[in-house]
């Protein structure tokens, strides 16, 4: 697939619905692969203990939640997003507390040596060639300072059934017996994939960041879910006791190799 398709059909995915994409990932009494992930970076981001007022950024912000963890910090949070949707989503959760800025990651409208961390969680699946973006990440960091990415890992056994759901994206009856059936899936993921996900392995983005200049890249690991996608969705009560349990294997060294996600945190060197 052609890089703008790709790109057009991500902004597409993104474009609406950011209030469905919030309410359902975060306002939900239920843990979530992206309510685990936020509050997992968000300890990584407190550990490294920024002085107040110091400017982080986060790339494609989203509905702001991230920007929410800085903001209570006493930190100076800026987010870019490509969707003007989330912007106004995040706009309206934090008022004047931070700046947002519309804008292409890849292409980051900031100077450089900027800010005293820059995150970036939920993107990098969505972009087939991930260099520039990288590089940009690392250009407006402060040299000396950390940028945290995240990608979904490409072990992770929650992703089995991916091939039939994509399937049934694409088959109108299958759709409509769904709705029919008041299946708790929304407009925006019954909606057919006009893009291609990347799941990187642990080594990979390590190596992916190290080749843009990080040093030395450190992976983390969270959220180790053996009930695959979309089970979550339709028994959310049973996932989250699933993830209780199987959780607790993460401290098992050899079985991280199965978490959903990672999170590397790397230095741009001094
Ligand atoms: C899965 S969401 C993650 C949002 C947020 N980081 C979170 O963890 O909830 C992906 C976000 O990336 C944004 N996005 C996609 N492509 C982008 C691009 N090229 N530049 C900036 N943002 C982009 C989308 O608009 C969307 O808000």
């Amino acid at each position: 697939m052609a890089q703008s398709d790709q790109g057009r059909a991500v902004r597409e995915l993104f474009g609406s619905d950011a209030g469905a994409y919030d309410a359902r990932h975060y306002g939900a009494r239920y843990r979530t692969f992206i309510s685990d992930r936020q509050e997992f970076v968000s300890r990584l981001f407190r550990d490294l203990g920024l002085p107040a007022g110091a400017p982080v950024l986060d790339v494609a912000c989203g509905p702001g939640r991230f920007l929410e963890e800085a903001a209570s910090l006493g930190l100076a949070p800026v987010g870019i997003d490509a969707s003007g949707d989330m912007l106004r989503v995040a706009g309206t959760r934090l008022g004047p507390r931070a700046r947002l800025v519309m804008g292409d990651a890849a292409v980051l409208p900031f100077e450089s040596c900027a800010f005293d961390v820059v995150n970036c969680s939920g993107l990098i699946e969505y972009i087939p060639e991930p260099m520039p973006l990288l590089r940009e990440v690392l250009r407006v960091l402060k040299p000396g300072k950390q940028a945290l990415v995240s990608s979904t890992n490409r072990f992770s056994p929650a992703y089995i059934l991916d091939p039939f759901a994509n399937a049934a994206r694409r088959s109108a009856v299958v759709r409509g017996v769904i709705r029919l059936l008041r299946l708790p899936f929304d407009d925006m993921s019954l909606r057919e994939r006009g893009y291609r996900l990347t799941f990187h392995s642990p080594r990979k983005l390590a190596s992916l960041m190290s080749n843009a200049g990080f040093e030395p890249p450190q992976v983390h690991y969270y959220h180790l879910q053996l009930l695959p996608h979309p089970l979550d969705r339709v028994a959310p009560a049973a996932a989250t006791a699933c993830i209780r349990v199987t959780d607790r294997f993460l401290s098992v060294r050899p079985l991280r190799i199965l978490a959903e996600g990672l999170v590397v945190v790397a230095r741009r060197p001094a």
